[in-house]
């Protein structure tokens, strides 16, 4: 695991646009896997600078989002559909038909999970997979348990991730307590995994991840610890707490 320390917020989103545009230049049908949250806010403004001031090219991209809360409606501003609307795909020349964000209203849920993963494999698997990290070292909404699943499923939120995600909402009482997210499984098959962290919070889970020692389910991110080729950018503040 690559491990790059920047200044702040603002220089690790420029770094991680660099390796996403790195990325795209060498590869135009590119599948990227998307995180929504706070953390990639910035990756997404300078996505979005690259495209508009550097003729960034996104007609030939493939998107595939990690999770989608289960119970709201997609215009509503908390669902990740709308997020990711509205914070990238309406401002850069991406064409609709190749973004796919879980579909957590489908009818019969189960099933249609198993068509998300199939769906990935179909476009030729995750190229990149941009991830956050939960304070308490969820990746999507895997959270940490006993037995973490291998493939796109419905899960249980804890209380940590409903109080962290709790900001964003009127009230706790309206944060979804289930959600449908890409497996541990679903997230290791990208072929290149790059994952951001920002800030105070993270540390403690940073620091875990990155003493780069153990494998647990109690901390989901470090499974990662099995991939070849993961690159972990954080900011000072998440590196040293
Ligand atoms: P955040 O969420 O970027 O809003 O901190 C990250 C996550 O929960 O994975």
């Amino acid at each position: 695991m690559k491990v790059i320390v920047e200044k702040d917020y603002a220089a690790l989103s420029k770094k991680a646009a660099e390796i996403v545009k790195e990325e795209m230049l060498k590869k135009k049908d590119i599948v990227l896997g998307l995180a929504t949250g706070s953390t990639p806010l910035g990756l997404y403004q300078e996505l979005i600078r690259m495209h508009k001031d550097e003729g960034l090219d996104f007609s030939e991209v493939t998107t595939f989002n990690l999770d989608e809360y289960i119970g709201i409606d997609y215009d509503n501003p908390n669902s990740y559909h709308y997020y990711m609307k509205n914070n990238l795909f309406k401002h850069i020349n991406i064409d609709a038909n190749n973004t796919f964000v879980p579909d957590a209203n489908a009818k019969d849920l189960e099933d249609y999970c198993k068509e998300y993963d199939r769906l990935i494999e179909e476009k030729g698997g995750i190229d990149l997979q941009i991830l956050g990290i939960g304070v308490n070292g969820h990746i999507g909404f895997n959270e940490p348990d006993e037995e973490l699943n291998v493939g796109t499923s419905i899960v249980n939120l804890t209380e940590s991730t409903i109080q962290a995600n709790s900001r964003f909402f009127d009230s706790i009482d309206q944060v979804p307590k289930k959600a449908v997210t890409m497996g541990i499984g679903s997230i290791m098959k990208a072929k290149k995994i790059l994952l951001l962290a920002s800030g105070k919070s993270k540390h403690e889970a940073i620091k875990k991840l990155i003493k780069g020692d153990k494998v647990t389910t109690q901390l989901p991110a470090s499974l990662l610890l099995l991939h070849p080729d993961v690159t972990v950018i954080v900011d000072e503040e998440a590196y040293r707490g």
